[in-house]
């Protein structure tokens, strides 16, 4: 019993049963009035208790990094509330990049000082055995280089990145990204995953489909 309801609840999908909480159990990690405040004035009072990771107070969530908290909304929409002892004061900049990374990152839909409202992406994080997806995401990063953005956190694809049941592959998380003249975001993910000397053949050629090229003769050989 145990074991396959484990199984099964981890498989489980938004839905009637998915308990509703009052928003104010999530910002996090203390009640901050203001975020509070922009949030119902964006007609968010309740949230889904749902997700991989479990808040000290029981709430279930998408996710927690550094900067803020993400749930779903009972419209499944993921919801990034900035955490109360975040070391940056707004998430406009970060929602700005976003969404002009539309395409490559999940869609933005709403933003404030204190949150992001955006497409929700029902999938997992790559690690490195996620080669199969390896084209798509040079293609994502190449189109992140082609409109000025520099990501910076894509050497670590594995925190930033999530793979779809489709194979579609979405690059997370705008906190640490700026607009640059020359980002170099395909050779981070080249880099994370090991092909140090086709990253640098990249550098010097810049020829994207060079690089789609090799990748099919590595992994289709
Ligand atoms: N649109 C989304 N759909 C599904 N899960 C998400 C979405 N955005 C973020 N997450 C989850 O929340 C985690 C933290 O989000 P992130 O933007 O990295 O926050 P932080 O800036 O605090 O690091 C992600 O690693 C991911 O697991
Ligand atoms: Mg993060």
């Amino acid at each position: 019993m145990g074991y396959s309801s484990n199984l099964a609840r981890a498989k489980e999908v938004p839905g009637e049963k998915t308990p509703v909480v009052e928003v104010e159990r999530v910002i996090y990690p203390n009640l901050d009035r203001s975020i509070f405040e922009e949030l119902k004035a964006g007609g968010i009072r309740k949230v889904l208790s749902y997700g991989p990771l479990e808040l000290p107070n029981g709430v279930r969530v998408l996710g927690k990094g550094k900067t803020g908290i993400v749930v779903l909304t009972e419209d499944l929409k993921a919801l990034k509330i900035r955490r109360a002892d975040s070391p940056k004061e707004t998430l406009e900049i970060e929602a700005k990049i976003q969404a002009r990374a539309e395409g490559v990152a999940p869609k933005v839909f709403d933003f404030g000082r204190n949150f992001i409202l955006m497409e929700y992406v029902s999938g997992r994080h790559i690690s490195r055995e996620d080669v199969d997806v390896l084209p798509k995401l040079v293609e994502k990063a190449n189109e992140l280089d082609s409109r000025g953005i520099q990501h910076d956190e894509l050497v670590r694809p594995w925190k930033n990145v999530l793979r779809d049941e489709g194979g579609n592959v979405y690059i997370l998380d705008y906190d640490d990204a700026s607009i640059r003249p020359n980002p170099r975001n395909v050779t981070s993910v080249l880099t994370a995953f090991g092909l140090v000397d086709l990253a640098k053949e990249y550098s010097r050629v810049k020829d994207i489909k060079y690089v789609l090229e090799r990748l099919g003769q590595f992994f289709h050989a």
